[in-house]
């Protein structure tokens, strides 16, 4: 092989390896936003789900211990519910919630318990909030006294004194009467950077540690919806936490034969988080926006041409969100969320992989609107979930033709189709528009399939397909593998590149695929040949290199896909003879390696040294291994 680091052959996008977020899985509520309370507010369809009674039998000749009714109440067209809680029998009536899965709690760590009450007849004097585990033993608990008859704001500390994965929450009520309660809420304190209601800092660490370019967000086909009614709608996300309304899930639904029908968005990671985390991570952030078309794969419900008007607004509210001055209006909305500074969005996405002349349609409209008060955004657009056939070609030729300036592809395909296609992008035109490999993954099975693995042959021929983009850098903007991440006990989809249960998180594999790509991307491609020809697959070999101009390091990343280990020979013409250099490895022996909650580094990145001999790195690549080397140009 041959690389020649004198001639950059292209920039690498600092957006080249990014992040692809979707509330799938139980990511959000359950997830990354780690309120431990289901349904705190209430207003789930059936709206005790997640709230157990257990004391609430009533007694012949005797009043029930108590009752719990949902009120239910409307404001502007969203549900702002709360519940009764009628205190016949001090002490003795409880009501119980089961967190979402159960509850993680470790053993010494601190819990931010808060609620709303108003006393409506009677004097129930205490609320005594314990967590329990499954045989009732109390783990940690606080108390609340309410006093006022007006909707009030009350807090209390809980020390766990037990670590324990699935605890609940039981609230005993002392004195006799009418209560009511909303908004209860329990969160850990120890939040990444203790943000008070914060995120779940192990997982933002992972995260983090990808050092990704861009955060994509909120997904996925989430952004469509099921229906129209029930679509992501940005505008219900932002502003103060209690205020923001409810959804059903997108994902709660019968999927591959799992059933989630407690899967609801709180909307507590709403824009503004989403928007914070970029910045955090370090990320642009790419939010991409429903376009009037419903989730393809469910009803396919479009909006009329002539009411897409208030679609087209969200868009133009949204970038005003983000950028706009402190005295725009919608600037106004983030200021006072904490930020007066804009987020400095610089893309927006229009629809989530629709296909077909309805989303030509309506992209046009956006587009002009869009482009019209913001010359500079760039606009994402997408040709389908399907890397080739009819749609795919359609979509693609239209959206040429309309010189759009980055098209989201997606790619769910069996391993081999990601080593076979590691040129993919080789002879693509190169005058059409840039590509964001928008959501892509190896699945074992077959698309979806609840039985897929995120076992080391998917992620080794995700690594091959990765040399194809990397090399293709010049077309290729911005990729992203998906979904993120998945929660043990409450999935959808399968394959995910992080799972996670109520206490612990673990990178897949894949996971660190993305991280070896991610943390080192370099700034600049070269060229890296073998008698004059890219490496694709040759030999099971594949090969991209790329310069850190900063740092002044050469980066080969080289995977070996067969059975057999491989003598290369990399003749770095312009390099220093003899410089030094570091590589970090992935391999098992086993492809159907995994990584598990057990087993969480059973393929997991190792560290060596290299040294070039005369101008040349002479290496032994191991049987199915992906390799990046790091060399000093110095
Ligand atoms: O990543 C899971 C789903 O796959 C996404 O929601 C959708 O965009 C794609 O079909």
């Amino acid at each position: 092989l041959t690389v020649d680091v004198s001639q950059s052959v292209a920039r690498i996008q600092p957006t080249m390896y990014g992040i692809f977020y979707e509330d799938i899985n139980f990511a959000a509520d359950g997830g990354l936003y780690p309120e431990m309370i289901k349904n705190r507010s209430f207003e789930f369809d059936e709206p005790m789900m997640g709230w157990q009674q257990p004391n609430s039998v009533k007694l012949a000749f005797n009043p029930n211990s108590g009752y719990a009714t949902v009120i239910k109440s409307l404001h502007d067209g969203e549900k702002f519910n709360f519940c009764r809680v009628e205190v016949n029998n001090p002490d003795q009536y409880v009501i119980i919630n089961e967190g979402f899965r159960g509850m993680g709690i470790r053993q010494g760590a601190h819990y931010d318990l808060t609620l709303r009450a108003a006393k409506r007849s009677g004097n129930v004097r205490r609320i005594t909030l314990e967590l329990i585990d499954d045989a009732g033993n109390v783990l940690g608990a606080g108390t609340i006294i309410p006093t006022s008859k007006q909707w009030a704001n009350y807090a209390t500390e809980i020390t766990a004194t037990k670590t324990e994965a699935k605890a609940k929450l039981r609230i005993t009520f002392s004195g006799k009467g009418e209560l009511d309660l909303d908004m209860i809420s329990l969160f850990p304190q120890d939040t990444w950077k203790n943000r008070k209601n914060g995120l779940r800092k192990d997982l933002v660490q992972l995260l983090y540690d990808l050092r990704p370019g861009f955060l994509r967000f909120p997904g996925g086909c989430i952004v469509e919806g099921r229906t129209l009614a029930k679509r992501y709608q940005w505008k219900k996300t932002v502003g103060p936490v209690g205020e923001r309304a409810t959804l059903v899930n997108r994902w709660n639904t019968e999927f591959n034969h799992r059933l989630t029908p407690d899967y609801y968005q709180s909307f507590g990671l709403g824009f503004f988080e989403y928007f914070q985390l970029s910045e955090d991570l370090g990320a642009e952030p790419l939010p991409i926006l429903g376009c009037g078309m419903a989730c393809q794969f469910n009803t396919g419900e479009l909006v009329p041409m002539d009411e897409l008007d208030p679609y087209v607004q969200d868009a133009l509210d949204l970038i005003e969100f983000a950028n706009g001055p402190v005295d725009s209006p919608w600037g106004k909305v983030r200021a006072d969320m904490g930020h007066p500074k804009p987020f400095n969005m610089k893309y927006i996405g229009i629809g989530n992989e629709q296909w077909g002349p309805e989303y030509i349609k309506r992209y046009k409209v956006f587009a002009k609107a869009l482009k019209d008060a913001y010359p500079d955004i760039v606009l994402v657009s997408t040709a389908g979930p399907f890397p080739d056939g009819d749609f795919f070609e359609y979509g693609m030729g239209e959206l040429v033709k309309l010189d759009a300036e980055l098209v989201d592809e997606h790619y769910y395909r069996p391993p081999s189709w990601f080593r076979e296609n590691a040129d993919r992008y080789d002879d693509y035109d190169r005058n059409g528009p840039k590509i964001f490999a928008g959501e892509y993954a190896a699945q074992s099975v077959e698309i979806a399939s609840p039985n897929n693995k995120n076992n080391w042959e998917t992620a080794l021929s995700e690594a091959a397909f990765m040399t194809g983009l990397e090399r293709n850098a010049d077309l290729v903007h911005l990729t992203s593998y998906a979904p993120l991440m998945a929660h043990a006990d409450g999935w959808q989809w399968t394959p995910d590149m992080i799972w996670f249960n109520n206490l612990e998180s673990i990178g897949t594999p894949n996971y660190y695929v993305q991280k070896l790509f991610a943390n080192h991307p370099g700034t600049d491609l070269l060229r890296i040949t073998r008698d004059g020809e890219q490496l694709s697959g040759q030999n099971d070999l594949y090969a991209s290199a790329v310069k850190d101009a900063g740092k002044n390091e050469l980066i080969i990343k080289l995977v070996n896909t067969a059975e057999n280990s491989q003598k290369v020979k990399v003749d770095v013409e312009g390099g220093k003879p003899g410089a030094e250099g570091k590589f970090t490895r992935l391999r098992s022996d086993d492809l159907s390696a995994e990584n598990s909650f057990e087993s969480p580094r059973n393929v997991y990145p190792t560290e060596g040294t290299v040294r070039l001999n005369g101008n040349a790195l002479q290496v032994e690549l191991p049987a199915h291994s992906l390799s990046v080397f790091r060399v000093s140009l110095d």
